[in-house]
């Protein structure tokens, strides 16, 4: 059994892959030091290019690699007595007083870096080998998109879980109380496909101009990413990210693709109004739903009603397969209708339609809520 005792089942660690840190955070040779899942992590990038993660604590007198540690080829060095570790295995590969090695390795963990953002695998068992890879996000790297890092990188501790904020891609009701939609949006389809939940929605979010239908498709990948995609307005995608740093507070993050305005580097006009409403929905703990998360409990046994036991319900059963040795089966999901409201929109499809006119709040606001997944 690997159940976490006297830890809330909600604030159990997941296994699956979670956001470390931007790439642009670890350009070649730095060091960086993390702390998740309660324990002390060193971030490096090598000579090579490679990122690197692995255990912080050097197993010759347990200096933190993360403080003063230097890069040696695709090795980190440790600042107190210089000794060296692989990045690649975590082994020891040189003692500079010493003409041999010693056989302790340091735990490394897996990382996968894609789209500009820095990924790692966390198994809760310690054993379990990674089902699926992080979201490949069709924004990224488009010339005609500005680059994540810096302007569209948000992130703030806060105080909640993963599956607290994440639970909002199934929560639609919300979506009028709290963010102001005209209506609870149409779900156009929900639920389970693996380790992939999925849900996909229609509704009216008011505009300058009066309300304006968007469609938002979310696409949660296990039990620490969302990729989320919003049609009708200004074209963005978006990766939503919840790291737990232990198991009272998570690193929560926005990724931010936003479609280019003109030549510059820094997001300009309607493209740097939806980063900047971004921004106020992750930082500021008032006025969206982060304050509500903040200090919620979970209830296991939530009164949950009608569709909410379709949507919520069954995303709380899908969850449980990250945790648990023995997971509940999941129900079947609701698949998208055809051609319902949307035959499956493209970013093109997107740039037909963003000539519309967003420059401030509310319009922007509704946008951003939509985004970071309800
Ligand atoms: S503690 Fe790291 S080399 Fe001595
Ligand atoms: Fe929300």
């Amino acid at each position: 059994m690997h159940v976490e005792e006297n830890v809330p089942t909600a604030r159990q660690y997941g296994t699956g892959w979670y956001l470390a840190l931007w790439s642009g955070e670890l350009t070649e040779g730095d060091v960086v030091p993390l702390k998740y899942f309660g324990r002390d992590l060193v971030a490096f990038r090598g000579d090579s290019g490679k990122a690197f993660i692995l255990d912080a604590h050097c197993l010759h007198m347990g200096a933190h690699l993360g403080y003063g540690g230097e890069v040696v080829g695709d090795d980190l060095m440790c600042p107190f007595h210089n000794w060296q570790w692989r990045g690649a295995d975590g082994a020891n590969s040189n003692i500079p007083y010493l003409d041999r090695c010693i056989k302790k390795q340091l735990k490394t963990w897996l990382v996968h870096e894609q789209d500009g953002l820095i990924y790692f695998w966390f198994s809760r068992t310690g054993s379990e080998e990674p089902t699926y890879f992080p979201p490949k996000v069709i924004e990224a790297g488009r010339s005609d998109f500005y680059p994540v890092y810096p302007h569209g990188a948000l992130k703030v501790e806060v105080t909640f879980p993963p599956q607290f904020a994440f639970e909002n891609v199934a929560d639609l009701s919300h979506l009028r109380t709290v963010h102001k939609w005209a209506e609870v949006p149409e779900l156009n389809g929900a639920g389970a496909y693996g380790d992939m939940f999925h849900t996909d929605l229609t509704g009216t979010v008011p505009t300058r101009s009066g309300g304006a239908t968007v469609r938002n498709e979310n696409w949660q990948w296990g039990p620490g990413l969302i990729y989320s995609r919003l049609h009708g307005l200004h074209p963005t995608g978006q990766i939503t990210a919840a790291t737990p740093i232990d198991h009272e507070t998570s690193s929560y993050s926005m990724s931010v693709w936003v479609q280019r305005i003109g030549e510059g580097e820094v997001p300009v006009g309607r493209a740097k109004a939806v980063i900047e409403e971004q921004r106020r929905q992750a930082l500021n703990a008032e006025g969206n739903d982060r304050i509500i998360w903040d200090n919620m409990v979970y209830l296991d046994n939530a009164a949950l009603v009608g569709d909410e036991r379709k949507t919520i319900g069954v995303h709380r059963v899908w969850f449980q397969r990250f945790r648990s040795d023995t997971p509940p089966p999941t129900p079947p999901p609701i698949p998208v209708p055809e051609g319902t409201p949307y035959p499956q929109p493209t970013i093109e499809d997107d740039l037909d339609t963003a000539s519309g006119s967003i420059s401030e709040s509310p319009a922007v606001h509704s946008t951003a809520e939509t985004l970071q997944g309800g």
